[in-house]
């Protein structure tokens, strides 16, 4: 599993190639699997792959959406933030296994924050909810991008791994 893990980079660049559905059904799988504060579960997806739709999703922000111009999938992750009130550790991982899948399959993946961010109309979670028809309790934590890769950022070994941010016994 680390070696995955430190496989992993962010790809915000991909080739024209469709993510087949056995690996979209893969990521999907990955995602739901999360864990959940209370057992309460509040995490949805709502997935893409229309283009335009896609398209669209990159306007709900006003930067920091470069991965949205080419992938073929995007993945929303959404929560009733009324039935939690940790969706947002519970959302971030299934964000994180989606990510990690995507690693495992050889797909690229950028995760698009969306909660906290803007476009110049607004709060690109709303943006998003009004794209995507997501009912008003929800709140949207991030869009993954996903597709086949067509950059190869260097994966990390070890020497990432900070020590001196490791206390150990106490501060
Ligand atoms: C919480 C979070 C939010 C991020 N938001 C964005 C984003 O909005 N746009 C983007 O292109 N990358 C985003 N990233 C990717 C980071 O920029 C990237 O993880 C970081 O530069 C480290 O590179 P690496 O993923 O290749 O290790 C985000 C990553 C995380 C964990």
């Amino acid at each position: 599993m680390l070696d995955l893990m430190l496989s992993r980079r962010t790809v915000r660049k991909f080739t024209e190639e469709k993510v087949s559905e056995e690996d979209r059904e893969a990521i999907i799988k990955a995602a739901m699997s999360a864990p959940s504060g209370r057992a309460i579960y509040p995490v949805e997806l709502v997935v893409c792959e229309d283009a335009r739709t896609i398209a669209e999703l990159k306007n709900c922000r006003s930067n920091g959406t470069t991965a949205l111009s080419t992938a073929p999938l995007a993945i929303a992750i959404i929560a009733d933030a009324d039935r939690s009130d940790v969706w947002d550790e519970d959302a971030s991982i299934s964000a994180a296994y989606i990510m990690l899948e995507c690693e495992k399959l050889n797909l690229g993946c950028c995760w698009v924050q969306i909660r906290g961010r803007s476009n110049d109309q607004g709060d690109s979670g709303e943006a998003v909810k009004k794209l995507l028809r997501i009912p008003d309790n929800y709140e949207v934590l991030s869009v993954m991008a996903i597709g086949h890769k067509a950059e190869f950022p260097a994966g990390y070994t070890e020497d990432k791994i900070d020590y001196a941010k490791v206390h150990r016994g106490r501060f």
